[in-house]
């Protein structure tokens, strides 16, 4: 990355850090993961997309305070966890000790060198990664993230939206994942996941 383009995306992983911590800061749980029938019926969803043989090796990028991480660390033999926000993390890591957790940005983490993994989960964490002044940057995210897979390895999304215009932003998440070579396996609206006018988008993909 040049200078310019490491300031642009250092200064909105800043201004994001700082939002996400000022979230988790003011109480446990905001999203009300623990509580809400919208949230139970997303993580059983999510879940359910990864049910089959025990998985080897999972990442969850955007992790928060480890709710699906719990789940995840019954289904995979190693969890990796990331998030951008030290405060939810610090609430992960003790909700899940066998889990390895690390704090970063999505749009600019890479995992060490030579790791790869089975499954990745992205529950409700790539729009904020789409941000003013570092499009360039989001647009190659999406080859990058698949690029971490191994062959026949899956891909979920869950993102929730209201309406139209979101549902088509949602939707696009999964179409630049297939144009960075990934194949559509199933996706459709969550049954049961509904808020008001909140519903959310499952999509399953898969490394060729
Ligand atoms: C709405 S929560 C979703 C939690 C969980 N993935 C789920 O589906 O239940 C979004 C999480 O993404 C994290 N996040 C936001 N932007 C991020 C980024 N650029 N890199 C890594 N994590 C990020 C936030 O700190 C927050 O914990």
């Amino acid at each position: 990355m040049s200078l310019w383009t490491d300031l642009r995306v250092g200064w909105q992983s800043f201004k994001t850090r700082r939002k996400m911590n000022r979230q988790f800061g003011r109480r446990e749980d905001p999203f009300s993961y623990g509580e809400t029938p919208y949230e139970l019926a997303r993580l059983d969803a999510m879940q359910a997309a990864l049910s089959g043989p025990r998985w080897n090796s999972v990442l969850e990028a955007g992790c928060a305070e480890g709710h699906f991480t719990q789940r995840l660390a019954r289904l995979a033999d190693r969890v990796t966890a990331l998030d951008i926000s030290a405060v939810a993390l610090s609430r992960a890591r003790r909700r899940v000790p066998t889990a390895d957790f690390a704090e970063g940005d999505l749009l600019t983490w890479t995992p060490p060198a030579g790791t790869s993994y089975d499954a990745i989960v992205l529950g409700d964490v790539l729009y904020y990664l789409d941000r003013e002044g570092v499009s360039d940057v989001y647009a190659e995210v999406f080859a990058r993230i698949a690029s971490w897979l191994k062959p026949g390895g899956r891909l979920i999304l869950a993102h929730g939206y209201a309406g139209d215009e979101e549902f088509a932003h949602r939707r696009c998440f999964r179409e630049r994942f297939e144009a960075a070579g990934l194949r559509l396996i199933c996706e459709a609206p969550v049954d049961g996941a509904e808020r008001g006018a909140v519903r959310c988008l499952l999509s399953v993909l898969s490394a060729r």
